[in-house]
C-alpha cells in the first residue's frame, strides 16, 4: 500500500476564485515539489444541486484547464476527473454502509443548502462520496479551507469505524490548513467566505480582467475607523484585505498593516497584488484553451493511472466487508 501525501478536489460548480487559488491550488502546487499529490475535478459533487448538463460540461473543462494553468503538473500530480474513475462511486456505496444517517444529517453544508422537498438525496450523502475520494488514495493529509474541515472529520470517523469493524483497511486522513488565507472572505460581506455561488461583486474570479479586479477591490466593504490594523474580529473587512495582500505578495497580515496609513492605499496594494498573481495564470489559460484536446488527453491519461491505484483500495474494502473471499 502506497500512501498519498495530500489530495484536493475542486467542484466545477462555478468559476474558480481567489479563495480556491490561495486556499487550495497553491498548497497543491507547493506539495508537488515534495510529493505526488492527487488533484481531481469533483464533477459528481457538482450534481448535488440542480444543474444544467451543458454548463457542467463547460465548467468541468474550464476548471480542469485553469488548474493546469495555475501550476498543477500532470507529471507530478495524479490529475483526473472524478467521474472517469468509477472506483469513487463504488467505494461511496461501501462507505455508506459504514456511515450513520445522523452523521450525514449533521453536516453544516447540508443544513445550509438542503432546503425543501426538491433537495437531492445526493446532497445528504455527498460527504460520504468525499470520504470515498479521500480514502481511495490512502491519503494522509487533506489541505482544505475551514468550510470543509467537518467533511474531513467525517472521513476520519468513517475510516476509523470501518477499520475497527472489518480490520485495518484505510489510512485515517487528517485535515490541514494553509497558513495564510485559509479562508478568503467575500469582499462585499466579510462575514461570508468567498465562494463560487455568491454574488460576483464580492468574489474575485481568477479569470476576471485586471480592471474588474481593481474595481471590486476598491469597492470592498471596510470597517468604520481610518487606521489600518489587523483585527479579524473587530475589523473583518480590513483583515480580509490584509490577508489577501499577504496571500498574494507574501508577508504576514499583521506586519503588513503597519505599512499603510489609509484604506485607499491598502486597497490599491491589494488589487495590484491580486492582478500580479492571476496575470500569469490567465495567460497560460488562454494558451491551453486553444487546445482542449490536450486537456482532455491529460485527463484521460490521469484517469487511467488513477484506476490502477484505486482498484487496489476497492479490492481491499470489498474483501474486508465479505463481498469477496
Ligand atoms: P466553492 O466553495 O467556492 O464552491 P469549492 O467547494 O469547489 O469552492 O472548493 C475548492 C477548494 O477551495 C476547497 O479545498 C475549499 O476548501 C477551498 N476554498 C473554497 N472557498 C475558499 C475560500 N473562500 N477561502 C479559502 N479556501 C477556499
Ligand atoms: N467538497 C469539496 C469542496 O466543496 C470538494 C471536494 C470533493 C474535496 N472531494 C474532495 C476536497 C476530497 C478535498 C478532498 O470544496
Amino acid at each position: 500500500m502506497t500512501t498519498t501525501a495530500t489530495l484536493t478536489g475542486f467542484q466545477p460548480t462555478g468559476h474558480l476564485h481567489l479563495g480556491n487559488l490561495l486556499g487550495a491550488v497553491r498548497p497543491v502546487v507547493a506539495a508537488q515539489r515534495r510529493t505526488r499529490p492527487v488533484t481531481f475535478v469533483a464533477d459528481l459533487h457538482a450534481m448535488t444541486m440542480p444543474h444544467d448538463p451543458g454548463e457542467l460540461r463547460q465548467l468541468t473543462l474550464e476548471v480542469a484547464t485553469l488548474l493546469l494553468a495555475a501550476g498543477v503538473d500532470p507529471d507530478r500530480s495524479l490529475f483526473y476527473l472524478q467521474s472517469q474513475v468509477p472506483e469513487h462511486t463504488e467505494l461511496h456505496y461501501l462507505l455508506e454502509c459504514a456511515t450513520r444517517y445522523g452523521e450525514a444529517h449533521r453536516m453544516i453544508q447540508f443544513k445550509e443548502r438542503g432546503r425543501g422537498r426538491s433537495t437531492r438525496l445526493s446532497l445528504l450523502t455527498y460527504p460520504v462520496l468525499m470520504a470515498a475520494d479521500i480514502l481511495l488514495h490512502d491519503t494522509a493529509e487533506v489541505p482544505v479551507g475551514d468550510d470543509q474541515r467537518q467533511h474531513v472529520e467525517l472521513a476520519r470517523d468513517v475510516a476509523t469505524r470501518f477499520n475497527t469493524h472489518y480490520g485495518q483497511t484505510f489510512v485515517v486522513p487528517r485535515a490541514v490548513k494553509p497558513e495564510v488565507a485559509a479562508r478568503v472572505m467575500d469582499l462585499s460581506d466579510p462575514s461570508a467566505k468567498m465562494s463560487k455561488s455568491r454574488g460576483a461583486a464580492g468574489t474575485l474570479f481568477v479569470l476576471d480582467p485586471p480592471e474588474v479586479i481593481e474595481r471590486k477591490v476598491m469597492r470592498a466593504v471596510t470597517d468604520s475607523g481610518d487606521t489600518v490594523s489587523y483585527e479579524p474580529d473587530a475589523r473583518p473587512g480590513v483583515a480580509n484585505l490584509l490577508e489577501i495582500l499577504a496571500g498574494c505578495a507574501g508577508g504576514s497580515p499583521a506586519a503588513l498593516a503597519s505599512g499603510f496609513t489609509s484604506y485607499g492605499a491598502l486597497k490599491r496594494a491589494a488589487a495590484e497584488a491580486v492582478v500580479a498573481t492571476v496575470r500569469p495564470v490567465q495567460a497560460r489559460f488562454t494558451e491551453l484553451s486553444r487546445d482542449p484536446g490536450y486537456v482532455r488527453r491529460v485527463l484521460a491519461d490521469g484517469a487511467e493511472r488513477a484506476r490502477e491505484v484505486t482498484a487496489d483500495t476497492v479490492h481491499r474494502a470489498r474483501k474486508a466487508v465479505g463481498l469477496i473471499a
